[in-house]
C-alpha cells in the first residue's frame, strides 16, 4: 500500500495506521471545527451531543448548510454504512450513537450494509455477509436504540435501478490516476467499492429514494477521501443531474485496548457488544493504561488518562455523566486512584451495559431479519 500524500499528511481509508494529528489533517483538507455550527444547533432546538461536547466529534463540512435547510423546514437525512465483515464492537457503537442523536433530532436515517464491498474487497462469503449484516450490525443498532421505524436499512447488492445507474454514470467521471491519488494502490474491487459508496451517499437525493437533498455522513477522518469523491461526483454530474454536495461530520477513532487500532480482526484488544461478561472483563482488566510502574509512583506523580485506553472506554461510552468523567480524570491525574480499582469501577458500568444490551439483542435479531430485505444470492 502506498498512500498518496497531500502536503505531508496521508489519509488512506484502507490503512490500519492510527491517525494522530487531527488538526493538521483538518487544515490540509478544509474540514471546519464542529464548534462553528453550535449556533445553528441552537437555532434548530438541538442540544450538543455528548460526543461533540467531549471533543470526539470534532469536525464537519457543510453541516451549516444542512442545519440551515432544517431550520427552513426542509427534510434532512444522515447516512452511513458498515462492511459486514466482523463482529460489532465499540468503535461501531460510536458511529451509531451519532445516528441516534441525529435521529432523535429529526433526521431521517439510512444505513447501508456494504455487502458488495465485503465480498469483493474482504472476500467474505455471501451467506456470511448477509447473516453478519443482519444479526451483528442491524440487530446491534436496534438494540442500541436506533428506531427501526425511522431507519432505512439496505444491502448494497439489493437496492434498485436508479442507484445502480448512478454507479454506471460515475464510472465515466473519474480517472484511474484520480483513484490512485485518493487510495494509493487500486484494483477493480476498490474502484467499484468506491463508486458504490459514492452512490450510497448520493442516491438518497433521487426522488425514487425520498429526494433527501441535505445529507450528512458521519465518518472517521480516515474515510474522508470517500467524502471528497462523493462531493466531486455531485459536481461532475451537474449537466445531467442536480445533486447537492453531501455534508459530513468527523470523529476521532477510538483506539483498541492495546493502544493500537480497534478492529474486529484484533479481538483481544477490542470489546464486542456480544462478548460474554467474563471475556469483556478480562479484556478490560488487561487494557493498556496511563498508569505508572509502581503504586508509590502513581500516588506521587499521578496517572495519564490521555494515554489510557480504559479511560477511552469511559470517555467514549461508559461514563455518560460529565461530572463523573471529570472526577475519574482528576483522581487519576492527582494520583488519588490506582489503575486496578479504577478499572473495576468501569467494569461495573460495562457489565451493566452489556447485560442490558444483550437482553435487548435477542429480540432485535428477530426484528432485524424482518425489516430488511436480504439479497437472494
Ligand atoms: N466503506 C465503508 C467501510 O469500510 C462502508 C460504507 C459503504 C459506507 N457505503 C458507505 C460508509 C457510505 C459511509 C457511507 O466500512
Ligand atoms: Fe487509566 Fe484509571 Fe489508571 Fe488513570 S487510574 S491510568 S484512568 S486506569
Amino acid at each position: 500500500m502506498d498512500p498518496v500524500r497531500e502536503g505531508q499528511v496521508a489519509i488512506d481509508p484502507w490503512s490500519s495506521k492510527a491517525i494522530k494529528d487531527y488538526r493538521r489533517l483538518m487544515e490540509t483538507f478544509g474540514i471546519r471545527r464542529i464548534e462553528e455550527i453550535y449556533p445553528l444547533l441552537e437555532k434548530n432546538g438541538m442540544p450538543k451531543s455528548l460526543h461533540m461536547v467531549r471533543g470526539i466529534v470534532f469536525g464537519q463540512r457543510d453541516l451549516d448548510k444542512v442545519l440551515e435547510a432544517k431550520a427552513r423546514g426542509e427534510n434532512v437525512a444522515i447516512l452511513t454504512g458498515f462492511m459486514p465483515s466482523g463482529r460489532f464492537h465499540f468503535g461501531h457503537k460510536l458511529t451509531v450513537d451519532q445516528l441516534i442523536y441525529f435521529q432523535r433530532n429529526g433526521f431521517k436515517v439510512f444505513v447501508v450494509i456494504a455487502d458488495a464491498e465485503a465480498y469483493s474487497v474482504r472476500k467474505i462469503g455471501r451467506e456470511e455477509a448477509i447473516r453478519i449484516g443482519i444479526e451483528e450490525y442491524i440487530a446491534n443498532m436496534i438494540a442500541l436504540g436506533l428506531d427501526p421505524k425511522e431507519t432505512t436499512f439496505y444491502f448494497q447488492t439489493n437496492r434498485g435501478t436508479a442507484y445502480y445507474r448512478l454507479i454506471q454514470l460515475f464510472s465515466g467521471k473519474v480517472t484511474m490516476s484520480e483513484m490512485e491519488a485518493i487510495y494509493g494502490e487500486v484494483n477493480p474491487a476498490k474502484v467499484v467499492s468506491a463508486l458504490t459508496q459514492a452512490a450510497d451517499i448520493l442516491h438518497i437525493q433521487l426522488e425514487e429514494y425520498g429526494g433527501y437533498k441535505w445529507v450528512v455522513v458521519p465518518v472517521g477522518i480516515d474515510q474522508d477521501p470517500h467524502i471528497r469523491l462523493s462531493r466531486d461526483l455531485a459536481d461532475r454530474l451537474s449537466r445531467d443531474l442536480k445533486l447537492v454536495r453531501p455534508a459530513s461530520t468527523y470523529h476521532k477513532l477510538q483506539r483498541g485496548l492495546d493502544g493500537d487500532k480497534m478492529s474486529s480482526s484484533r479481538p483481544d484488544s477490542t470489546i464486542f457488544l456480544t462478548d460474554p461478561p467474563e471475556i469483556a472483563r478480562s479484556k478490560l482488566m488487561k487494557a493498556l493504561t496511563g498508569g505508572r510502574a509502581t503504586a508509590e509512583e502513581q500516588r506521587r506523580l499521578g496517572g495519564v488518562p490521555e494515554e489510557c485506553t480504559k479511560f477511552d472506554m469511559d470517555l467514549y461510552h461508559l461514563l455518560t455523566s460529565n461530572e463523573e468523567l471529570s472526577r475519574i480524570y482528576n483522581d487519576c491525574r492527582g494520583g488519588k486512584i490506582l489503575c486496578g480499582e479504577c478499572k473495576l469501577y468501569s467494569w461495573r458500568k460495562l457489565e451493566k451495559f452489556l447485560e442490558e444490551h444483550q437482553k435487548k439483542l435477542e429480540k432485535a435479531k428477530d426484528l432485524a431479519w424482518k425489516i430488511v430485505e436480504a439479497p437472494s444470492f
